[in-house]
């Protein structure tokens, strides 16, 4: 992989296979299956993605819901293997993936935080070290020992985005997430975000609010039904993607 490079997607193929009959049993679907009577349906979320993104980028991922914004990510972040192609990244990614994964929702803040941590290989001292900065960051001090299925999706995201951002990782992911937090909190990490670029961590945002996408990043990719429609500088590709939905 180049040097300069953070991430490296050649050739990059998903395929889904999807049930493509109805079955109105568990046992139905067994016995078919063993039979090998089962027909399955060969979907192609992504084709032939190629993508390198420089190291300390903030690279945005625009496109329509379905259009494979999240499999790219899942593939960059290791949680899904590509069925074609190779990937390469290099350092430590924290992928702020889907909303709560990673968290037990029966379980507190305060206990998802030590959780969290120990899931990415923190040890308790670590982490004790770091729950008065995640607190703090989060807002979330009152609701600390409230189980995470009482918070709202946003209370949810702003002790997410804290976990994810405690240390600097080489690479951050985020999908969506931005979005569902209060103005505020969409700014705190915002300047989140624009600090750690100081360093030399390369950022990955998936975003439905274009402005946001202008605001924060430099360069985009605009998938449509799985393949690259454009990729280039950010004024460039949302000035096309904002014609051609018009
Ligand atoms: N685990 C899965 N099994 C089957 N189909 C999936 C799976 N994950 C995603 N898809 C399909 O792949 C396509 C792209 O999904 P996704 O990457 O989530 O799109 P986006 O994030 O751009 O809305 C969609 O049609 C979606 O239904
Ligand atoms: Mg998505």
């Amino acid at each position: 992989m180049d040097k300069t490079n953070a991430v490296e997607l050649k050739n990059v193929e998903m395929h889904f296979n999807m049930s493509k009959e109805k079955l109105e049993s568990l046992k139905e679907y067994f016995l078919k299956l063993a039979s090998r009577n089962l027909m399955f349906e060969d979907f192609v979320a992504l084709e032939n993605i190629n993508l390198s993104i420089k190291k300390g980028d903030v690279f945005g991922i625009l496109g329509l819901n379905g259009s494979g914004k999240s499999t790219t990510l899942k593939i960059i972040s290791g949680i899904l293997e590509p069925t074609r192609g190779s990937v390469e990244t290099s350092g430590v990614i924290a992928p702020l993936i889907e909303l709560g994964a990673g968290f037990d929702m029966e379980l507190t803040a305060r206990e998802n935080i030590y959780l969290n941590g120990s899931v990415l290989g923190f040890s308790k001292k670590f982490m004790d070290e770091k729950f008065d900065d995640i607190v703090e960051f989060s807002e979330m001090s009152e609701f600390l020992d409230v189980p995470m299925k009482n918070y709202s999706s946003g209370m949810v995201a702003r002790i997410g985005f804290a976990i994810a951002t405690m240390t600097t990782p080489d690479i951050l992911i985020v999908d969506e997430i931005l979005s569902v937090g209060d103005f505020l909190f969409q700014k705190k990490c915002e300047n989140r975000i624009n600090e750690m670029l100081k360093g030399d961590t390369t950022v990955i945002i998936v975003s439905h609010s274009l402005e946001q996408i202008e605001r924060l990043c430099n360069h985009c990719m605009w998938l449509d039904k799985g393949k690259v429609k454009m990729i280039g500088d950010t004024n460039e590709v949302c000035e096309a993607y904002r014609n051609f939905n018009k």
